[in-house]
C-alpha cells in the first residue's frame, strides 16, 4: 500500500487498488500550497469529525471524483444536503465491509461541529482491516482508555495519531497511546499547521526512539510505501 501526505490530517491511502483520502484540509492550509485539490484522484473520502480543518475540501473532492464519503450520520446528512451523491453513513462501533477492506468507526475524545454551526455528531476515528495491512486513524483525540480495546482485540501494523497538542494529544501522550494500541509504528498528524500546534519534530521523533518506537513525520507531498 502507498500513503501520500497532504498536510494536517489529510492522507491519500492506496489500498487494494482503491484510493481513500482522510480529512481533506488543503486549500486553506498555508503549508499545503503546492497541492492542487482539483488534481486529487480518490474513490473514497473519510471524514472523522465536522471541524473545518478536517472537512474544508471534502465537498469539492467528493464531487470532482464522484467519490463515496464515509462518515457519521450527521456529517453525511450535511454533505448530502450540499449535493454529495455517494455516501455511506455509519456510527461509533459500526463496521462495514468495503471493497478496500473492513472499516470500523471508533470513538474519539474530542468535539464535532460543522463549519456553519450545524451539529456534527460525535467525533470518530477509523480502524481499517484489509489483506494488505491493518491500521488505525485516530482523528482528533486526546489519549483515552478505549484505545486499549484495539491493543487487546486487534492486530494493527501502523497507526495515524495526532501529535500537535493543544486540541489533541501531544507526542508524549501518543507514546502512551501506542502502548495502548500495541503498535510501535506511528505516522504523526495534526501538528505545525497553526502556531499553537507547532512541535519540535526532531525531539518528538527522538522521544519515540527512546521507547523503541518509530514516529514518522512525512513531508507534505511525500509518498511512502508499506
Ligand atoms: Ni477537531
Ligand atoms: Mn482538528
Amino acid at each position: 500500500m502507498k500513503i501520500t501526505f497532504y498536510g494536517h490530517s489529510c492522507f491519500l491511502i492506496e489500498l487494494n487498488n482503491k484510493k481513500l483520502i482522510t480529512d481533506p484540509f488543503i486549500s486553506d492550509n498555508p503549508l499545503a500550497k503546492k497541492i492542487e485539490v482539483d488534481k486529487i484522484k480518490t474513490d473514497y473520502v473519510l471524514i472523522s469529525h465536522g471541524h473545518e480543518d478536517h472537512i474544508a475540501d471534502a465537498l469539492q473532492i467528493a464531487k470532482n471524483n464522484n467519490a463515496t464519503v464515509i462518515s457519521n450520520f450527521e456529517i453525511i446528512n450535511w454533505l448530502t444536503a450540499k449535493g454529495v451523491k455517494k455516501t455511506f453513513s455509519m456510527n461509533i462501533g459500526g463496521k462495514h465491509i468495503f471493497d478496500f477492506g473492513t472499516l470500523t468507526i471508533l470513538s474519539a475524545s474530542h468535539s464535532s461541529i460543522l463549519p456553519d454551526g450545524t451539529y456534527g455528531g460525535n467525533p470518530t476515528g477509523f480502524l481499517i482491516e484489509s489483506q494488505e495491512n491493518n491500521f488505525y486513524f485516530a482523528g482528533d483525540t486526546g489519549l483515552n482508555y478505549d484505545m486499549k480495546l484495539i491493543g487487546e482485540y486487534k492486530k494493527i501494523n501502523f497507526a495515524f495519531l495526532p501529535v500537535g497538542g493543544t486540541y489533541t494529544m501531544d507526542a508524549d501522550d501518543a507514546i502512551i497511546a501506542s502502548d495502548f494500541i500495541k503498535c510501535d509504528k506511528i505516522i504523526g498528524m495534526h501538528y505545525n499547521t497553526f502556531p499553537v500546534i507547532n512541535i519540535d519534530k526532531k525531539s518528538a521523533m527522538d522521544k519515540f526512539k527512546q521507547y523503541g518506537k518509530e514516529l514518522i513525520l512525512m513531508n507534505i507531498g511525500e509518498t511512502i510505501k508499506f
